[in-house]
């Protein structure tokens, strides 16, 4: 069975993204997927989308957490990181892990109609989450991040990034699946634009993520 097919958990009717079931074999994955880097990677991350302190940072399909817990160090003493994520059984690990942070919180919900307010974020980040949802929803999901954000708040989408050399693309499709394999992190650009946000910049780090960053302009027309 492809590990892909094992971790996602059981269907969710308000969307038709692959939600993720099984919190702490996610975790052991996400350990070895990463090469013993993902803190790194992640703290990275927190960077790139520019979180500082006193911010409010939302991360969109957060998993575990993972994520939601480096934002939320970047924003501390004064500001707060909210995670977000329809899957309940990766909810309570998240909760489980940010126990002793009073202003790192999780709460149930879905990228394409987002439980926040409009404006209400400085900072939405999101890790691995797109390639989850189905193509047409793509874009409404981006929608709604750009009305979270505040003006001038900043967007950062990180995703996978197949390997280039074909052996090692076939042995990820072979363990994760079709949808990793041919991930088309190259759309993640146009997307964005497309979504009304300015100062559009990509890049990539090491071992597997293409990455987004942008500023929301202010209220979409
Ligand atoms: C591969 S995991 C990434 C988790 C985390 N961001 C990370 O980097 O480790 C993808 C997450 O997206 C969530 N997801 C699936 N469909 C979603 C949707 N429509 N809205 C928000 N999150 C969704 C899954 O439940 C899962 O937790």
């Amino acid at each position: 069975m492809e590990l892909a097919r094992f971790l996602h958990g059981t269907a969710d009717s308000r969307t038709a993204g692959q939600t993720i079931g099984h919190a702490r074999a996610y975790e052991a994955f996400g350990a070895v997927f990463f090469g013993g880097r993902r803190r790194r990677v992640y703290t990275r991350l927190a960077e790139l989308a520019g979180a500082r302190p006193g911010d409010r940072a939302l991360d969109v399909g957060c998993g575990t957490g993972y994520l939601t817990l480096r934002l939320a160090d970047a924003v501390t003493p004064t500001g707060r990181a909210v995670g977000v994520d329809p899957s309940a059984e990766v909810l309570a690990h998240a909760r489980r892990s940010a126990a002793d942070r009073r202003h790192c919180t999780f709460t149930d919900g879905i990228a394409e109609e987002l439980p926040a307010g409009d404006g209400e974020f400085d900072v939405v980040a999101s890790s691995l989450m797109v390639h989850h949802l189905p193509e047409d929803v793509r874009e409404r999901a981006v929608a709604e991040m750009r009305r979270v954000l505040r003006p001038g708040g900043r967007l950062l989408l990180a995703d996978f990034r197949p390997p280039t050399g074909q052996v090692a693309r076939h042995l990820v499709g072979a363990v994760t699946g079709p949808v990793m394999e041919h991930n088309p992190v190259h759309l993640l650009r146009p997307l964005v634009e497309q979504a009304g946000f300015t100062e559009v910049r990509t890049g990539d780090l090491r071992p597997w993520i293409h990455y987004v960053q942008a500023v929301n302009p202010g209220p979409s027309a």
